[in-house]
């Protein structure tokens, strides 16, 4: 499958087999390709929680409104992301990199969040939603459905999955085998709502 494809054929799919099994190699496969996914200044703020404990994934569907992919899909992946990566050793972020190439950007990284709040908050978002679609992309490509997720209690889940201080969920994804096809696309705004040159026109 191509990159063109994958990214067509990705839909979020909501009825899974709940007897198929994702092998932990090709777990691996996804998840190194969610890795992948770019991240401010290689930060990489996200931590995925694999959910592989029957017990507690149906809790989290419990406060994920019962919906039944969060149980019967193979795998739960809670993307999560952590607000103060930038200030945890930013020089091993360029690891491999001259000592003094290391020194600088952990300086940049220092000196572009310190004190700002909403960035760092806002960070976290952006490299879960790179992580989160680069996952599902991986997933298509390897003949696998998906579905990601934010209809659940985030207080909840971050207390059902031990959240450590300062860290935020971002969603759920949920990859398996799906029993039913998509639905049609519905609803697609035309490109010229979406779609502008150069700047919004004027008020
Ligand atoms: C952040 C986010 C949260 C979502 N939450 C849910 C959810 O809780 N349950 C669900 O079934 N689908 C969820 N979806 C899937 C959307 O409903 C779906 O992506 C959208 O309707 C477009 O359909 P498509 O992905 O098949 O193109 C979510 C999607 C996103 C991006």
């Amino acid at each position: 499958m191509d990159t063109l494809e994958a990214i067509r054929t990705r839909r979020a799919i909501r009825t899974y087999d709940p007897d198929h099994t994702i092998s932990d190699a090709e777990l691996r496969t996804m998840l190194s390709a969610a890795r992948m996914a770019p991240s401010a200044f290689n930060i990489q703020h996200c931590r995925f929680v694999v959910v592989r404990d029957p017990a507690l994934r149906r809790e989290l569907r419990a406060v994920a409104w019962d919906q039944a992919h969060v149980t019967d899909a193979s795998v739960l992946i809670v993307v999560c992301a952590d607000r103060d990566a930038w200030k945890k050793n930013p020089a091993r972020y360029f690891n491999g990199a001259p000592q003094d190439v290391q020194q600088m950007m952990a300086e940049k990284i220092q000196a572009y969040y310190e004190g700002r709040e909403w960035v760092q908050q806002d960070e976290t978002m952006r490299s879960s939603g790179l992580a989160a679609q680069t996952l599902m992309l991986a997933a298509a490509d390897m003949g696998y459905q998906s579905c990601p997720m934010d209809g659940f209690d985030y207080e909840a889940v971050g207390r059902l999955i031990n959240l450590p201080p300062n860290h935020v969920v971002a969603m759920f994804v949920v990859i398996g085998k799906g029993l039913a096809p998509a639905l049609p696309r519905v609803g697609k705004l035309p490109d010229s709502e979406v779609i502008l040159t150069d700047r919004f026109p004027s008020a």
